[in-house]
């Protein structure tokens, strides 16, 4: 059983996988195996297995139990074609280094020749189907198609918290099929606790509730801040969307990426945190640079900039020819302050362009105030994305309390929409 935030709905139970009698069962379980790829030497290398490996509970227990486990996911956008290279192959290879078991390996996730190889399956065995979107009907929530899924399947789990902001087949479609024909539906161990903490964590944090927000737009944001403005006690914003708050405040922001259409949504946004007392802190000084067009091209057709002539700027105007990139040491300093307070933190989103190392110690500092603060009891959540990868690269990955394997789906949670991989699963 689980208690999970759905939408605007009040507290809901779903089964979860230890609720079910999973013996001799056909499990068939969607995990979100979208991993980062690299081409080495002619094959596909994966370069980051975070998300393979915190399914690792989901299947020991499944497999301890004696299920007969059936892996679905995707990898990419293949766009409903046969792409080699978005392959779920090589993930098979590494789920049985990790799980110390032979993974077999299916080249099709419906038909004929999965249900005989579903049909020798013994207790305990796993395999993992090929790419659902090698099929275009999967993104469509095909009925058809997910009737096809359900073929191999007595019972669904979904452990794919990354995934489960789509309606697609193999989310929410089997799910349904499933649940037709009396077939039980439940979360895994990693969607419960991304629940958790993404959910009933934050609805009633310890305070002070610090959240600190990044990333380059506002748009992107702008529903995770209003629903946040009634539950944190400070906001901390950085990353490129700090400037269209700047330019809604009147202010210069050169070539600083803005969204000049969204000076309402911000002010309404700064409105609201006077109104509702909660502190509402914006960089006071920033890393700022010179954009040079180069003769390079980048995958797009687009010129490649060079960054020149990096510097702090103490003004909160920022010069015509200059962006900025990164807050600057006195926005560091207050914002660690602020972070040091904190007895519940939610950090969502870069300080700057920290793949760039000349513009990454904002990011850096705010990783560090976490792992701090969290040291000194805090408890701390990662909404996934970018800020797992920058805490990640800062080797600060251990010393928080909780991080994301979802992107957008974590997004999407935070701003309390219904996520349809949830609400497929059957309650309590
Ligand atoms: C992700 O990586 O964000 C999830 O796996 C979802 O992938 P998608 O954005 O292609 O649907
Ligand atoms: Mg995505």
């Amino acid at each position: 059983m689980m208690a999970a935030l759905l939408g605007d709905q009040p507290i809901m139970l779903k089964l979860t996988v230890k609720d079910l009698n999973v013996r001799g069962q056909r499990v068939l379980m969607r995990v979100d195996y979208n991993v980062p790829l690299e081409e080495r030497d002619g094959q596909m290398a994966i370069t980051d297995a975070t998300r393979i490996v915190e399914t690792l509970p989901t299947l020991k227990l499944l497999i301890e139990q004696g299920a007969k486990v059936i892996l679905m996911a995707h990898l990419g956008r293949p766009k409903g074609k046969r792409e080699p290279s978005m392959s779920l192959r090589p993930v098979a290879a590494k789920l049985a280094d990790l799980l110390g078991i032979p993974v077999a390996f299916a080249d099709d996730c419906v038909g004929e020749k999965v249900e005989k190889t579903v049909g020798v399956m013994k207790p305990g065995d796993v395999l993992l189907l090929e790419n659902v979107r090698y099929y275009d009907a999967e993104e469509a929530n095909e009925p058809a198609f997910a009737e096809k899924l359900a073929k191999v399947a007595d019972l669904y789990v979904n452990d794919a918290f990354g995934a489960a902001h789509r309606a697609h087949a193999s989310t929410e479609g089997v799910a349904r099929v499933v649940a037709k024909r009396g077939g039980q539906c439940a979360a895994g161990l990693l969607m419960e606790r991304e629940l958790k903490f993404l959910g009933e964590e934050l609805e009633s944090p310890a305070r002070p509730f610090v959240v600190i927000l990044g990333g380059a737009k506002v748009s992107d944001k702008i529903q995770v801040i209003d629903r946040l403005l009634e539950k944190a006690d400070a906001l901390l914003i950085g990353g490129a969307m700090a400037y269209t708050f700047r330019l809604a405040q009147g202010y210069r922001t050169g070539k600083s990426l803005v969204e000049s259409d969204k000076g309402d949504v911000a002010k309404a946004a700064l409105a609201k945190a006077k109104a509702r007392k909660v502190e509402f802190l914006l960089p006071t000084d920033d890393v700022i640079a010179t954009p040079v067009k180069t003769e390079k091209m980048d995958k797009k057709g687009k010129p490649v900039i060079e960054w020149q002539n990096p510097r702090v700027n103490a003004d909160l105007n920022c010069p015509d020819d200059a962006a900025g990139l990164d807050i600057g040491p006195a926005t560091v300093k207050a914002y660690t302050a602020a972070v040091s307070k904190a007895k519940t933190i939610l950090w969502n989103g870069p300080m700057g362009l920290f793949e760039d190392k000349r513009f990454a110690e904002g990011t850096n500092a705010v990783a560090r105030a976490v792992a701090d603060a969290t040291q000194h009891g805090a408890t701390s959540i990662i909404g996934g994305g970018d800020s797992v990868k920058a805490l990640n690269r800062a080797k600060l990955g251990n010393q928080v309390t909780f991080m994301s394997t979802g992107g957008g789906a974590s997004l999407e949670f935070l701003e309390r929409k219904e996520l349809p991989g949830v609400a497929a699963l059957s309650d309590k």
